[in-house]
């Protein structure tokens, strides 16, 4: 029972429920795993010197995202309700205060701005279908491949294209409804997905520089720490997790009530960990075989893995499947990205779903032009942290979702009432629960807060 006497068991989902426990974890896992995994952790792991940045990665997302992920699924089910309705509700219950509502609305917003970049890069990788569907990968070389690549991000027109066909289908599958049904696309993806990353792993291993590779991702080199190399890494453990924004919040609304939060959101944060770790290990043998680049950004996988591919028997085949399969977990959490402002303009503006699909989305392309313009006419127009797409990208990854899981990591481990918690973890309760309230209440808000005060140059 919580303080005011609403006993969890009371409240139910506006729109029901999840048919397992196991279909809950697909569907978490497909919003976990996506472009974070595969495009963004190799290229950022490359850009702050490979080992060091790998560790402090791990050390974010076990110590951190996974408590804040365990938070984010116990606060989504005992409200039931979209993100800003459940976090103003619940504070409501818990402190006797609304303005909780602010984090659900603040992490909407970040959605909103995380999809429209997304979606570019999703764009990308579905052209890349085609692409090697078209024999552009038959014999590549790295400059041939890099010209393909250059060929797509530098056009307005082909980033624009593709870009608005990804967002297009988002906006159809949220519109009709159908991101619940989703999880029987993801049984069979993610297998498959894995099953293709493990074949490239059997190709680095044999024709890239395996051990170079390894090494630069294992071996860490302290003197790369850096302050802002250790908020990337804090970004990247939120971004790669869908923590910190309420996608995870909204899926816990459907969440049965005898299921475990433990034990759901440790293997989601397995196997998301395990396939940026994959991503990884093929990658950077491969750019090393290859003389590219490590530090060469968003363009990494999309300049190394065709190399890969072009020499394999079967080669087009091969990298059509895995763009398309890549374009899929890109779809599954663009689908997360988009929920909460969705169900939040339904419940609170009454819109239909369709409607109100079709505005954040009509919204989220517009700023996407941001994104595609950052690669080609506007690649050299920089402020703060870089392109339209490092500034969009800075502020949602390493400041809006980390501060975002603060204030959730904050609620659960300081303002919500011992009985509460409890009664949600129960029942796994024991040491698991133990450990969760110590991480919560004062590893991940210490963890965070250093992270913020060391980026921001107090400690200078
Ligand atoms: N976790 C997703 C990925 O790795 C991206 C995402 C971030 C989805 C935040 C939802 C919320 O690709």
């Amino acid at each position: 029972m919580a303080q005011n006497g609403v006993a969890q068991s009371d409240r139910s989902s506006l729109h029901g429920q999840w048919s397992s426990r196991f279909a809950f974890v697909l569907a978490v896992s497909g919003s976990a795993v996506g472009l974070g995994n595969i495009w963004k952790f190799p290229y950022i792991a490359g850009q702050n010197g490979g080992g060091a940045f790998v560790l402090v990665y791990l050390f974010c997302v076990f110590c951190v995202g996974l408590p804040i992920m365990m938070s984010e699924v116990l606060l989504g089910r005992r409200g039931r309700r979209n993100p800003v309705s459940t976090m103003a509700l619940l504070g409501e219950e818990e402190s006797g205060t609304a303005a909780w509502g602010l984090v659900g609305a603040s992490g909407a917003i970040a959605g909103f701005l995380i999809l429209s970049f997304y979606s570019v890069i999703a764009g990308w990788t579905v052209a890349y279908i085609f692409k090697s569907m078209s024999g552009a990968f038959a014999d590549p070389t790295a400059a041939s491949v890099g010209a393909v690549f250059g060929s797509i991000a530098g056009s307005v027109e082909e980033s624009g294209f593709w870009h608005t066909l990804f967002l297009g289908a988002t906006i159809v599958l949220v519109a009709l409804g159908v991101e619940r049904g989703i999880e029987r696309a993801v049984k069979f993806m993610m297998p498959a997905l894995f099953i293709i990353m493990l074949v490239l792993l059997g190709y680095s291993m044999n024709m890239g520089e395996f051990e170079r590779g390894f090494n630069f991702m294992f071996e860490p080199d302290f003197s790369k720490l850096s302050s802002q190399m250790i908020l990337a890494a804090m970004g990247q453990a939120f971004f790669t997790l869908s923590i910190g924004m309420g996608a995870v919040m909204a899926y816990g609304a459907y969440l049965p009530q005898d299921a475990s939060i433990v034990r759901t959101s440790f293997a989601v944060v397995c196997v998301d960990t395990a396939i940026a770790v994959l991503a990884g290990l093929v990658i950077f043998p491969i750019v090393f075989a290859n003389d590219l680049d490590p530090t060469s950004g968003p363009g990494l996988i999309f300049q190394t893995l065709p190399l890969a591919f072009g020499q394999m028997p079967g080669g087009m085949y091969v990298a059509a499947l895995f763009f398309l399969l890549l374009a899929f977990a890109a779809l599954t959490s663009a689908i997360s990205l988009m929920e909460p402002a969705v169900v939040w303009l339904m419940e609170v503006r009454d819109f239909s779903r369709p409607v109100a699909a079709s505005l954040v989305g009509l919204v989220i392309w517009s700023l996407g032009f941001l994104t595609v313009l950052s690669f080609n006419t506007l690649s050299d127009f920089t402020f703060l942290k870089g392109t339209f797409f490092d500034n969009i990208d800075f502020l949602t990854s390493n400041i809006m979702l980390p501060l975002g899981g603060l204030a959730i990591t904050v609620f659960c481990g300081w303002v919500m009432c011992t009985q509460s918690s409890v009664s949600e973890l129960d029942p796994e309760a024991g040491s698991s629960y133990e450990i969760w309230r110590l991480l919560s209440r004062y590893v991940a808000p210490v963890a965070l807060i250093l992270v913020f005060l060391n980026a921001i140059g107090v400690f200078a």
